[in-house]
């Protein structure tokens, strides 16, 4: 009997849900919020975490499968130990990026950030709207980064 291939399975899953999740932040970034300003300013912040709920339990499965299939193949792979040097610069970056998002999902956003925004968007909708657009752009090229430094990594660049 062949045996199913769970790496090569995994890392598809894994990859599959990075395209959509940082599909799901390109969006936002580049679609969503420049269009929000077509909006009265009082109405830009609401509209925006209506539509950020809806995409949040998304992001938050997605965050999950990219830290349980990456963490599967790390230990398959016996990759931990090249995490200390330069050469696994690379997997430092992916942990990193996801923690982030962890801490961003998880806690921050639930806690304060949620309130903050909708407190802040209602005094200055538009400026509250220009300050998630710089913060989504930072997040989107640090992603962008992960990951091209992610696949040159696999390929034993760097
Ligand atoms: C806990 C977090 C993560 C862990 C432990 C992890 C671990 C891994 C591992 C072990 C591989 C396979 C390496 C190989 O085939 O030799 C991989 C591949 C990959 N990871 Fe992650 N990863 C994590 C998060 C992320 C994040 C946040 C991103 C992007 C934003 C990402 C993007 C990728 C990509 C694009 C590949 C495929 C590279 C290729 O095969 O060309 N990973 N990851």
């Amino acid at each position: 009997m062949t045996r199913l291939p769970i790496l090569p399975l995994l890392l598809a899953v894994h990859v599959l849900s990075v395209i959509l999740w940082i599909g799901g932040l390109a969006f936002v970034t580049t679609v969503v919020l420049p269009a929000l300003v077509r909006l009265p300013a009082a109405q830009r912040i609401p509209a925006f975490l209506e539509i950020e709920r809806r995409f949040g339990l998304q992001a938050r499965v997605l965050v999950l499968v990219v830290g349980a299939s990456g963490g599967y193949m790390l230990m398959r792979l016996h990759l931990a130990g090249l995490m200390a040097g330069a050469h696994g610069l690379w997997l430092d970056g992916m942990v990193a990026f996801w923690a982030l998002f962890m801490l961003l999902l998880f806690v921050l956003e639930p806690a304060v950030l949620h309130r903050h925004l909708r407190e802040r968007g209602a005094r200055d909708g538009e400026a509250t709207r220009a300050l998630l657009l710089r913060g989504h752009a930072v997040l989107l090229v640090l992603a962008l980064i992960v990951v091209t430094a992610a696949v040159l990594g696999v390929q034993g660049v760097g």
